[in-house]
């Protein structure tokens, strides 16, 4: 069984949705953010701070590697994971890409958690959002199915997904 994977930009609801999917599907689910985490004993934002965006970005390619060979996971990536093609042909191997998307105005309400997404921790946050949305689009264009979350319960978005998998 293929594993599933949910990417997307932050506060689109990966790790919501990831939660109850996998409990639906009984798969595992993983948090690529909350694994990191566990793995270097810091959160998001000591990693970045202390160590910078690369080192961050080195422990997502090698959790893609490891999660790679898996199977009947739900993995809910952080939203800039899938900016490494080498990661996007990782999780490719044995996955089915899906993309979660909102609107910048959904994000903005969403992204209160900052612990983990430093990157909108400076400058307005809409500017921010709308800047990296931009960049990123033809990243997340690779999925095989967006769905978009503004206006759909985590409920609701899973019943999409489940039939897409059909
Ligand atoms: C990031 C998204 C965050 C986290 C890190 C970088 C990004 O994860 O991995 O702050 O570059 O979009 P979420 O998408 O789970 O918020």
């Amino acid at each position: 069984m293929k594993n599933i994977v949910l990417i997307g930009f932050m506060g689109t609801g990966k790790s919501t949705v990831g939660k109850r999917l996998a409990r639906r599907l009984n798969y595992a689910f993983i948090d690529t953010d909350q694994a990191i985490e566990e793995i270097t004993g810091l959160t998001v934002s000591q990693i970045f701070a202390k160590h910078g965006f690369k080192r961050f970005r080195g422990e997502e390619a090698l959790l893609a590697s490891k999660l790679a060979d898996k199977e009947r996971l739900v993995i809910a990536t952080g939203g800039g994971l899938v900016l490494n093609s080498g990661n996007v042909e990782k999780m490719q191997r044995n996955g089915v890409l899906i993309c979660l998307e909102a609107s910048p105005e959904a994000i903005c309400r969403r992204v209160k958690n900052k612990r983990t997404r430093p990157l909108l921790a400076k400058g307005n946050l809409m500017v921010t959002v709308q800047r990296l949305l931009k960049e990123r689009q033809s990243a997340y264009e690779m999925a095989e199915l967006t769905v978009n979350t503004d206006k759909l319960s985590p409920e609701e978005i899973v019943d999409r997904i489940i039939q897409f998998m059909l």
